[in-house]
């Protein structure tokens, strides 16, 4: 496990960018799973950025997202398929083939979640997931008490989980109760993973991620056990760590690798 400290959240942002521009120039039909949330917002940018600057390429990667709200079509505002479409896929060259996301308007759920988790088998399994952590040390919608080995599934939200996201609807009662969400024993058989966060919200489960004991009151922690995991933090969100991680890793040590 690699934490790498930045000073701000745009250089959290800049060396997410570097490592998942590296992992895609070396392997350019990566697997990628994406996040949705606040915080890969500056990392998609930097991507787009990218892309349109320097010619990165995407044509040949497919892609897998975390999870999606149950009930909400993805012409809803606050779906995480439209978010990926209006931060991400729209400015890239991703194939719409390549591109999968939880569909939470299926009929029958728990066919959907074989299918999904069958399709990743079938692109040879994730090579980059980018997480995001929630304040309750959740990862994608796996809550605390979440099974450990949980493959995708559909997931009641916790209330501190419906309160955080509460911002991305305008009336608090067309927030999903459910999810449908990769499993921690999904996540955890990514390749590599690239975790990140930033902010004093996110302080408290980031200690108990990283030093505190593995423990499925916080999913978070289990990525203490994979063998490639890259925790990019900001100060604030690295400030209750008692440990002293790099603030000016070079990446190019770390991306030779
Ligand atoms: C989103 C996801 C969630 C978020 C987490 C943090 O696809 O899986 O686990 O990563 O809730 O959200 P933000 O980044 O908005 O603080």
């Amino acid at each position: 496990m690699l934490v790498i400290v930045k000073e701000t959240s745009r250089q959290m942002s800049a060396e997410a960018a570097e490592i998942v521009a590296n992992r895609l120039r070396k392997k350019p039909n990566l697997v990628i799973g994406f996040a949705t949330g606040s915080t890969p917002l500056g990392l998609y940018k930097l991507l787009v950025r990218m892309h349109k600057e320097d010619g990165l390429d995407f044509s040949k990667v497919t892609t897998f997202n975390l999870d999606e709200y149950v009930g909400l079509p993805p012409s809803h505002e606050a779906s995480y398929g439209r978010y990926m479409r209006q931060h991400l896929f729209r400015h890239l060259n991703i194939p719409e083939q390549s591109i999968h996301l939880p569909d939470g308007m299926a009929d029958d759920v728990d066919a959907h979640c074989e299918w999904y988790e069958e399709e990743i088998r079938k692109a040879g399994g994730i090579d980059l997931q980018i997480l995001g952590i929630g304040a309750n040390g959740h990862i994608a919608f796996n809550e605390p008490g979440s099974s450990l080995g949980s493959r995708t599934r559909i997931k009641t939200l916790a209330g501190t989980t419906l309160r955080d996201n509460a911002r991305f609807f305008k009336r608090r009662q067309d927030l999903p109760k459910y999810a449908i969400t990769m499993g921690v024993g999904t996540i955890m058989d990514a390749k590599e993973i690239l975790l990140l966060a930033t902010g004093r919200g996110k302080a408290e489960a980031l200690r108990a991620a990283v030093e505190g004991p593995i423990t499925a009151q916080c999913p978070a922690s289990i990525v203490q056990l994979h063998r490639k995991v890259f925790i990019v933090l900001d100060k604030d969100a690295a400030s209750k760590l008692a440990g002293s991680y790099p603030d000016s890793w070079h990446s190019s040590l770390l991306l030779e690798r």
